[in-house]
């Protein structure tokens, strides 16, 4: 029972072209049947391979709680146990069709710390079928799940009270579940609802109507399925094509690939390709099977220009008379889905339609319990945490809002380290703040300061463990320049702490905080003309780069004082150490806080083998060559 029962997607498509297509996804755990469900449903649709039932057969025979009947739960839980061990996100994706509707299915695990698996499904359905043990009704687990699926914009639930046979069909049961469930979605801004009693082990109401319900004159679950209206979201936008690559085969083609997400466009309308503004018309819309009249959302097509354009991977070509917004600062909902918690201030790469672009958390204005819907105050967002955040990215970009289109209004979020995606979220609206603030020229600029000095202006960052020696080092490195006559200013982190940074700790994010502001205002000295020195334990090797990153080529020079740990204990020139050690400091780097070595800096000091002086000789020769 390894395999997949089904054909490929293309393969899927290509065969049921004419019929329209829902897609839908089942949230519910394996208790309240959804096992059992979902592979009744596929048994009674005929998608399974033959050799597939027999595994079945053979399998119920032998495993099956139904005394020898097939057992459908085995069928799907088969399927999905080898993939749920893996870290990667993974929704088991089923297909099957009908005479009147083809179908794909989104199959993701219940539990709470699959929430980021259950996104992924729900970011593409229009339905979800939220499952409901009839002897237990609406549980945190159901508000979880409608929740996350109204978070990723699905406007549409069937409800399936299951079990209904432990509950001797009985109406009153159904119809109590029935109402608790509508106001609780209708809260959460689902926009229709409709509940279907079902015993998904006795076949009634799957996909045929319930001959044991009488009293429900509803269609099954299947005939919803196959009938349910999707519509889709109010303001539908113009016309939106995210370019995936640029097709240059030879001089006289120029092509822009990508798939229209929104609206529909032919050849001579006016378009314009954001976030650059450039304007032009189209001249050909280019596939595989010839050139056509007309290209819609769903489509995947090469528009070629009647201009030339400097238009690149990850522009927005939209209709010139309704394009979408373009903006760098967002309100949005993230769903962080990493082991290491999200930090605000933390650079990561935010991925929206082909774009890629640097962005930062600002600000976590509250989490949300996505069982309870509560929100709180929070600092972090760790593994499965919801959040809405201020985003701030380092480029502008086309969007859309995500209720207007998905395509445009989701984003994931990468790690810069490890290339792993740990964030997914959901664009909300632009915020306009940074609009009317404009940069304003100055006179004098840095050139002109660092002349007037006679040096080249650098930052000099200094990192290590608390007591390694960067700021003995860092300050006889300060000594000699000033006596070789530089402008200089040393920032130390304990003196920093007493004053700008006087409200942040030692926790994580507040590290992050720590040396995001530090490094601003170490750029603003070097803009000034001075030689900064930077002496703060710095521990993450993000922030440190962040910090060069402020920085033009060859003006950051990272100085590794690397003093072992044992030495800097045994030295313990504040008694920090003593008292980390003996618990009354928390998150002391070093022994429960992380110290991250760096990896490429500029100067590496072996801090426990050489006295301080040579050491800050070192560091004159080797970053100014100067003795
Ligand atoms: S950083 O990690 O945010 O860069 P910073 O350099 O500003 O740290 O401050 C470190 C100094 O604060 C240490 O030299 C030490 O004197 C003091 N300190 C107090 N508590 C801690 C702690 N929990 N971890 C590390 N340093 C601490």
């Amino acid at each position: 029972m390894g395999r997949e029962p089904i054909l490929s997607v293309d393969d899927y498509l290509a065969r049921h072209e004419s019929k329209d297509l829902l897609r839908f996804i089942t949230c519910g755990s394996v208790d309240d049947g959804k096992s059992t469900l979902l592979g009744r449903l596929l048994y009674d649709t005929k998608v399974l391979f033959d050799d597939q039932l027999a595994a079945l057969e053979g399998d119920s025979l032998r495993h099956g709680t139904q005394n020898g009947e097939l057992d459908f739960a085995l069928l799907v839980d088969g399927l999905s146990a080898e993939r749920e061990q893996g870290i990667t996100i993974d929704v088991a994706y089923r297909f099957f069709t009908t005479e009147r509707r083809k179908f794909i299915v989104a199959d993701c695990p219940g539990h709470e710390q699959y929430t980021r698996n259950m996104a992924t499904g729900a970011s593409t359905a229009d339905l979800a079928v939220v499952l409901i043990d009839a002897r237990k009704g609406v549980l945190t687990q159901t508000r979880r799940h409608t929740y996350i699926a109204a978070l990723l914009g699905i406007r549409h639930v069937l409800l399936a009270v299951n079990k209904m046979d432990l509950v001797g069909y009985d109406e009153a049961t159904f119809r109590a579940i029935e109402t608790e469930y509508a106001a609780l979605a209708a809260g959460m801004g689902i926009a229709q609802v409709t509940a279907i009693p079902v015993s998904a082990l006795r076949g009634e109401n799957v996909s045929a109507r319930a001959t044991a319900m009488p009293w429900f004159d509803g269609p099954s679950l299947l005939e919803h399925l196959e009938t349910v209206a999707i519509t889709p979201p109010a303001q539908t936008p113009g016309f939106r094509l995210p370019v995936q690559w640029v097709c240059r085969p030879d001089q006289n083609f120029r092509g822009y690939a990508g798939p229209v997400v929104a609206g529909s466009i032919a050849p001579g309308d006016e378009v314009v390709v954001l976030p650059g503004g450039a304007r032009s018309r189209v001249a050909r819309i280019v596939t595989a099977d010839g050139d056509r009249k007309q290209a819609t959302a769903g489509d995947a097509v090469t528009l070629t220009l009647e201009d030339e354009r400097d238009i690149s991977r990850g522009d927005v070509i939209a209709a010139a008379g309704d394009p979408p917004q373009v903006a760098d600062q967002f309100a949005a909902h993230l769903l962080w889905m990493d082991e290491s918690a999200l930090l605000p201030g933390r650079g990561y790469w935010l991925k929206i339609g082909t774009r890629t672009v640097g962005a930062q958390v600002t600000e976590i204005k509250h989490k949300v319990d996505v069982n309870t819907q509560e929100e709180l105050a929070a600092k972090r967002l760790e593994l499965n945490e919801v959040g809405y955040c201020n985003l701030s990215l380092d480029q502008p970009v086309a969007f859309e809002p995500y209720a207007t289109c998905r395509e445009l209004g989701a984003f994931i979020l990468i790690d810069r380290q490890t290339n792993a995606t740990v964030g997914a979220g959901t664009l909300d609206f632009a915020l306009r703040r940074a609009d009317n603030i404009h940069w304003q020229h100055l006179d004098i600029d840095r050139a002109a300061r660092a002349r007037l000095k006679g040096q080249a202006p650098a930052c000099l960052w200094f990192t290590g463990l608390s007591g390694s020696g960067k700021s003995t080092v860092a300050n006889l490195v300060e000594k000699r320049l000033f006596a070789m006559g530089r402008h200089t200013y040393l920032l130390d982190g304990d003196n920093v702490r007493h004053g700008l940074n006087r409200d942040l700790g030692f926790t994580s994010e507040d590290r992050v905080e720590n040396i995001r502001r530090v490094a601003e205002v170490a750029k603003l000295m070097v803009d000034a003309g001075l030689i900064v020195l930077v002496s703060f334990i710095s521990p993450f090797r993000s922030e440190r780069r962040m910090a060069r990153e402020l920085f033009a080529p060859g003006e950051f020079h990272e100085v590794f004082v690397d003093t072992p740990l044992a030495v800097c204990e045994a030295r313990d020139v504040k008694g920090l150490y003593a008292k980390a050690r003996a618990g009354s400091i928390k998150n002391f780097t070093g022994i429960d806080s992380p110290y991250e070595v760096p990896e490429a800096a500029e100067v590496h000091l072996q801090g426990g083998e050489e006295a301080p002086e040579q050491l800050a000789e070192r560091v004159i020769r080797e970053l100014l060559g100067e003795h």
